[in-house]
C-alpha cells in the first residue's frame, strides 16, 4: 500500500527541519507520495493568505501529515489566522499527544491535550475598546477526548493520570470538563488525581519525575507540555502528534525560531520523534522502531547541534541518523511487543 504523507513546512526552522526528514521518510516509507504543500506567514506577506480551502482539501485527503512550524505574528497582521489552527479544526484532530521522556532523569510524561475547544475556539472579537474571547467546553467534546484518553492510558499500561483545570474559579468550564473526566475515568485501570492548573506548573517545575499522563484542556495543556519539554531534553527534542478520528498531524512543539532560522543549528531530532510517531500511526512498527531506535543512539552518541552542546548541524544530524538507521537494518529488527510509545488515534 502506498501512502499519501502531507508535508507543511512552514516558516523559519521549519523548513529546514522538514527538509532533513525527507530522506528518512523516503529511506522508511519507500514509495510513499510526499505532497508538499507553503502554508503559514511566509506565504500570506506573499499572497495575502496564509492558507486557502484547497490546502485545508488536500491535506485531509492524506494518510497523516508532517508539519514542521509556522510562525504567527503576534502583532497585528489584518487577515492573518493560524493555519495550524485552521487545520486542526478542519481535520477533526481533537486530541494532542506531547511525550516528554528523558530516562537518564527519570522524566517519562505525556501530556494529553484536548485541541478542538476551550480558548482555542476561534470565538474571538474586538472593538479596539474591548476584547473578547469565548471559552467553547461541550460534554460531547469532553467525552470524545477523555475516552480517547482512558484507551490511550489503559492500552499502554500507565498507572496514573492527573487532570489538570482550574474549576474552582472557571467554575462552569473547567467544571465541566472535570465532571465529564470523572464519569469516564470511573473503574479505569488507572489511578486519578486532580491538580488545579497554577499548582500542576509548580509542582512540574519542582519533579517532573512526580507525574505520569497530565490530561487537561487546550491552553493549560498547550503550556504545560512546553515545560514539560524543558525537563526532557529541550524544544529541539518534544514531538506532538495530533490525533482525529480519520486524520493526524505529526509536529515539532517548538516554533519557526526565528532567531536561528537560515542557519542549519535547528536541531531536527523532534521532528524525527515525530515522524516516528507518523509511522507508529501509519502501522509501520518496524520502521518506527528502527528510527526510534536510531534517535537513541544519535541522542547519546552524537553528533549534536548547538542547543544540545554541539556544533554540527541540522543536516550532520540529518545524515547520521540515516547512517544509523542503515546500520539498525530496518528489515530485521524485530518489532517490540509492548512498543514503547504506539501513538494512535481513536481507540474505541
Ligand atoms: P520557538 O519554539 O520558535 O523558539 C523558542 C526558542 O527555542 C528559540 O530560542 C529557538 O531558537 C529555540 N528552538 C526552538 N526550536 C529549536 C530547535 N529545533 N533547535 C534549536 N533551537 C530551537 O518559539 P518562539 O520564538 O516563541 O516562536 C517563534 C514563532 O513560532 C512564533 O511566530 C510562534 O507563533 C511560532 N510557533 C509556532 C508553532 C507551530 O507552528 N506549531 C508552535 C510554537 C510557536
Ligand atoms: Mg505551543
Amino acid at each position: 500500500m502506498s501512502f499519501r504523507i502531507g508535508l507543511v513546512p512552514g516558516d523559519g526552522i521549519g523548513v529546514e527541519v522538514v527538509a532533513a526528514a525527507r530522506p528518512l521518510l523516503d529511506r522508511l516509507l519507500p514509495g510513499a507520495e510526499l505532497l508538499e504543500r507553503q502554508l503559514g506567514f511566509g506565504r500570506w506577506q506573499r499572497d495575502g493568505v496564509a492558507f486557502d480551502q484547497e490546502d485545508l482539501d488536500l491535506l485531509a485527503g492524506c494518510d497523516a501529515i508532517l508539519l514542521g512550524a509556522v510562525g504567527s505574528p503576534s502583532g497585528p497582521a489584518p487577515g492573518y489566522a493560524s493555519p495550524v489552527v485552521a487545520l486542526r479544526r478542519h481535520l477533526g484532530l481533537f486530541a494532542t499527544v506531547r511525550p516528554a521522556r528523558l530516562p537518564e532523569a527519570g522524566v517519562d510524561l505525556v501530556v494529553l491535550r484536548e485541541t478542538s475547544e476551550g480558548l482555542y475556539s476561534g470565538l474571538e472579537h474586538s472593538d479596539g475598546e474591548r476584547a473578547e474571547c469565548r471559552r467553547v467546553v461541550t460534554r460531547a467534546g469532553c467525552e470524545r477526548f477523555l475516552r480517547f484518553c482512558r484507551g490511550w492510558v489503559e492500552s499502554r499500561g500507565r498507572r496514573r493520570v492527573t487532570l489538570v483545570h482550574k474549576a474552582n474559579v472557571l467554575r462552569e468550564t473547567c467544571g465541566l470538563f472535570r465532571q465529564v473526566a470523572l464519569e469516564v475515568f470511573a473503574g479505569a485501570a488507572f489511578a486519578v488525581d486532580e491538580m488545579l492548573v497554577d499548582s500542576a506548573a509548580y509542582r512540574l517545575a519542582r519533579d517532573p519525575r512526580a507525574f505520569d499522563v497530565i490530561v487537561t484542556t487546550n491552553l493549560f495543556g498547550d503550556i504545560l507540555s512546553d515545560l514539560a519539554a524543558a525537563f526532557a531534553g529541550g524544544l529541539g527534542l518534544a514531538a506532538s502528534a495530533s490525533l482525529g478520528v480519520d486524520q493526524a498531524l505529526f509536529e515539532p512543539v517548538h516554533g519557526s525560531a526565528p532567531d536561528i532560522a537560515g542557519r542549519g543549528l535547528a536541531n531536527p531530532l523532534a521532528t524525527f520523534r515525530a515522524l516516528e510517531f507518523l509511522l507508529e500511526r501509519l502501522e509501520r512498527p518496524r520502521e518506527a522502531a528502527a528510527l526510534g531506535a536510531a534517535l537513541d543512539r544519535v541522542l547519546v552518541a552524537g553528533p549534536a547541534t548547538p542547543d544540545r552542546g554541539g556544533r554540527a548541524t541540522t543536516a550532520e544530524v540529518g545524515a547520521a541518523v540515516l547512517a544509523a538507521i542503515e546500520d539498525i537494518e530496518v528489515e530485521s529488527i524485530s518489532v517490540p511487543v509492548t512498543p514503547r510509545n504506539l501513538i494512535h488515534g481513536e481507540e474505541e
